[in-house]
């Protein structure tokens, strides 16, 4: 008996990944539920394994393939993504299975011989291609910058399975493998997360992709991702949900994002969120150290107004909004408008240096920046609240135009 069994997904195919219980950081995006590498076994006349797994977790991987197979019995790979926790796994897997050709996208082909020499094994795949197993077909799609330049999409004409590799995946360990096991909010919860940290950058991409999708002859009754649930029922929920996060239309809700040394900044950020939420809006306050980056981009996703407050420290940003509005604009989001402020003693450097990283995300703002002297007082505060109505009423009447 295999103590890491593999999970039929349909007749002919398993999910034979990992399970990572413990990550709590990918690349700077807070995983608090931790995640799969998730890696499926066509059991075609010729036999196919799509994606790898991440590198420490490739035993992991062989004994559920050798819970349905002797893995030596696997005639070719499938990397849909060459990314470390996809192929990290590969060359050891190549080594003990020896398969006759590795398929990777002509990026794909590139960073896996850049990554680990791979060399002739590789067997170039365009969009349109079809490999012949025998009795299942696989067709591929390029999907280039979803995540990587390398990225493609896989079908399984005869079982209607699409490989998405990292789009309509998220980080979440779980002892279930379909999404209809888990609890919904979770889902939801941890798709959005993921969307904002992963793939929010590609948004015009994923626009063009799901129009690709709509019109093509794929028509998947399942979609198996690289992390998190496999998809089998009501698949147009997740699409939807890319489709709507793609367009990143404006909500009534305002993120402030904020942090502070004795309370200045503080002051003014609550003054401003009165002002916001008096008219009506849904506001967030975000506390930098006391919230995750990851978090913050979590709530921009569907947010419409960002405003970002920070004292002077050493004639610089706070090292805690320098992080998080870095982050935000390698995000890329779009359509937002908003609004900078903070305090100072001396020098009074930060509010520009938010300013700029305002302006570098596209960020337009609706009311001149605000910068305290010290502490705020009643008159400064008064000026806070109108801010945020200003930033409110401009808001709503973008929504509702
Ligand atoms: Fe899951 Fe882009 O790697």
């Amino acid at each position: 008996m295999s103590t890491f069994p593999a999970v039929k997904i349909t007749d002919n195919i398993y999910w034979v990944g990992a399970i990572d219980w413990t990550i709590r950081d990918f690349h700077g995006y807070r995983t608090g539920r931790g995640s799969t590498y998730n890696a499926y076994l066509v059991c075609a006349d010729r036999i196919t394994l799509i994606d790898t797994v991440k590198k420490p977790f490739c035993s992991e991987m062989m004994a559920r393939i050798a819970s349905v197979i002797d893995p030596e019995r696997i005639d070719s790979i499938v990397s849909n993504h060459s990314e470390m926790d996809h192929s990290g796994g590969l060359p050891e897997v190549i080594a003990a299975v020896k398969p006759e050709r590795v398929y990777a996208s002509v990026m794909g082909q590139k960073a896996l011989n850049e990554h680990f020499g791979i060399g002739n094994l590789i067997h170039v795949v365009k969009s349109g291609d079809r490999i012949d197993l025998g009795s299942m077909t696989l067709e591929f799609l390029e999907t280039r910058m979803l995540h990587w330049p390398d990225s493609m999409f896989t079908y399984c004409t005869e079982e209607k399975v699409l490989f998405s590799q990292d789009a309509f995946g998220m980080h979440l360990a779980t002892a279930e493998r379909f999404a209809d096991e888990i609890d919904p909010s979770i889902l939801a919860y941890e798709a959005a997360t993921y969307y904002a940290n992963i793939l929010l950058p590609y948004s015009k991409l994923i626009t063009k992709l799901a129009e690709t999708l709509s019109q093509s002859t794929w028509k998947p009754a399942i979609i198996a991702p690289d992390h998190g649930p496999v998809w089998r029922k009501d698949l147009g929920t997740i699409i939807g949900r890319y489709t709507e996060w793609a367009l990143q239309r404006s909500s009534r809700k305002a993120v402030i994002v904020y942090d502070t040394m004795w309370h200045s900044t503080e002051q003014m950020a609550r003054a401003i969120a009165e002002g916001t939420a008096s008219r009506g809006v849904d506001v967030k306050i975000m506390p930098a150290s006391l919230v995750h980056r990851s978090d913050v981009a979590y709530e921009i996703l569907d947010a419409g107004a960002l405003l970002a407050g920070s004292p002077t420290l050493n004639n610089n940003l706070f090292p805690s909004m320098a992080d998080v509005l870095t982050y935000l604009k390698g995000l890329q989001p779009q359509n937002l408008i908003g609004a900078a402020f903070g305090s100072y003693g001396w020098s009074g450097e930060s509010v520009k240096q938010v300013e700029e990283m305002l302006a570098a995300m596209k960020v337009s703002l609706v009311a001149e920046s605000l910068a305290c002297l010290y502490a705020p007082d009643q008159n400064m505060l008064e000026k806070c609240f109108s801010l945020g109505v200003a930033v409110g009423d401009e808001l709503i009447k973008r929504c509702d135009a």
